[in-house]
């Protein structure tokens, strides 16, 4: 007998906004319950897609065309959906995604100006509009996130010499109009997408995810109960 179809849930947002952390902490929380979690991330997620994210967000690939950009984005990700994604979701897992196809049409749509139309499109042919059962988008100031994510990358460049900075290298325009483009992607599917202010501490932020997460599926009852009392 098949299992049946898991959750499918991605936290999108800029860079350096706080997601990775949230999205483990809430995954923790809910390998604490006993549910079966797969936790993945985009550009990347497969073995294939690591080495199209390793040219994409490396600072040497110079004079890439944002529409190289856009396609190697899906290329990745149609070999996540196909090896990781749709295999976990089949076997009942809790796929928790770090960026999905929202990252492409605030990035590229929105910051590189190719536009929504394309991105949606692209989605609905190679992706067959695979669609998340809830995204969390993280919304945070420009000018701090865009620092923090700087900070963190530099750290990381120096300690590994791992180089993952193309992208912040953009200027604060480029942040401005991703953060619109998600705002806009929130105003169009609000039953899918809910916005959470991520500007609090790490511990409020975790408190409303699971609030939400809670409300939606049910899958975290009595934790989130006993956290507010406590
Ligand atoms: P990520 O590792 O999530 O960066 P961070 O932890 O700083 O948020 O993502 C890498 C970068 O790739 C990030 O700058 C956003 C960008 N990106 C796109 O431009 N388009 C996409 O479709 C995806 C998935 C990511």
């Amino acid at each position: 007998m098949s299992s049946p179809r898991g959750k499918f849930l991605t936290f999108e947002g800029l860079d350096g906004c706080g997601k990775s952390t949230q999205l483990e902490r809430l995954a923790g929380k809910l390998r604490e319950r006993g549910l079966a979690i797969t936790v993945t991330r985009e550009p990347g997620g497969t073995p294939t897609g690591d080495k199209i994210r390793q040219l994409l967000l490396d600072t040497k690939t110079s004079a890439l065309s944002s529409k190289a950009e856009l396609a190697l984005m899906f290329a990745s990700r149609v070999q996540h959906i196909e090896e990781i994604i749709l295999p976990a979701l089949a076997a009942g897992h809790i796929v928790l995604c770090d960026r999905f196809t929202d990252s492409s049409e605030a990035y590229q749509g929105g910051g590189r100006k190719l536009g929504s139309e394309l991105v949606l499109e692209l989605h609905r042919v190679l992706c067959g509009n695979l669609a998340p059962d809830l995204t969390i988008l993280m919304d945070s100031e420009v000018g701090a996130s865009v620092e923090r994510a700087r900070r963190r990358n530099q750290a990381r460049t120096n300690a590994d010499s791992l180089d993952e900075n193309r992208f912040e290298r953009e200027s604060r325009a480029f942040f401005s109009r991703v953060r619109s483009g998600y705002l806009e992607i929130a105003k169009r599917e609000p039953q899918r997408v809910t916005v959470v202010d991520a500007r609090g501490t790490p511990d409020q932020t975790h408190a409303k995810i699971l609030q939400i997460v809670d409300e939606r599926f049910g899958l975290l009852g009595s934790a989130v109960k006993a956290r507010n009392v406590s």
